[in-house]
């Protein structure tokens, strides 16, 4: 799926998909670089968009590992699931506040990282708590939860759930990110 596509999904559903292209291989390489992947299990993922990050996941993670991916658009879904046809890949149509039904639906009882791309700082207060009380309980101890954002806007509101939080910025993307990077 092209960036003009991520444009046209901005421009129709810009309050949820929160950015107007695709990030960079640089935030990704930010965003992936302190994830212990030869002991991660199961890997969650909010918000692909068009996959900027997803194929990174995939090139890094156990071949025994699992990768399960949660997106709200469905145009965005429709094109993950011809794109990442890996049989450790499932593409779910959904919330990221769903994601304890999501596990236990498939017999999974904790996700040992959560990398997140979803856009908090324009989510209502009870949107953005009830994402990150859902990725906080269904993390195994120790687990990551990696999360980009445009501004430090959310910051007090992730380390409200996160103990441990790591702040990363890179300027090479479109807007410049910051990388919140905590452990349970
Ligand atoms: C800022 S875009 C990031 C896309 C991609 N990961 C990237 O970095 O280029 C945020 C994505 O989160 C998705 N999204 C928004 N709310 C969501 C929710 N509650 N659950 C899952 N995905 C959501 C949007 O549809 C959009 O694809």
């Amino acid at each position: 799926m092209s960036a003009k596509s991520f444009i046209a999904q901005f421009l129709k559903k810009g309050n949820k998909v929160g950015a107007v292209a695709p990030s960079s291989r640089f935030l990704a390489a930010k965003m992936l670089k302190q994830i212990p992947f030869d002991r991660c299990e199961t890997i969650v993922e909010f918000g692909p968009g068009t996959g900027a990050f997803t194929g990174y996941i995939q090139k890094k993670m156990q071949p025994n590992a699992r990768l399960i991916i949660i997106e709200l658009n469905e145009i965005f879904c429709r094109d993950l699931i011809q794109k990442f046809t890996r049989p450790n890949t499932e593409i779910i149509q959904g919330s990221a506040t769903d994601l304890s039904n999501i596990l236990s639906e498939r017999g999974i009882q904790n996700a040992d990282c959560i990398i997140s791309s979803l856009p908090l700082a324009i989510f209502d207060e009870t949107l953005r708590e009830n994402i990150l009380t859902a990725a906080h309980q269904c993390l195994s101890t120790g687990g990551h939860f990696v999360q980009f954002q445009y501004s430090l806007q959310s910051k007090k509101a992730i380390q409200r759930h996160f103990n441990h939080m790591n702040l990363a910025f890179t300027p090479l993307n479109i807007p410049p990110a910051f990388v919140y990077s905590c452990k349970k």
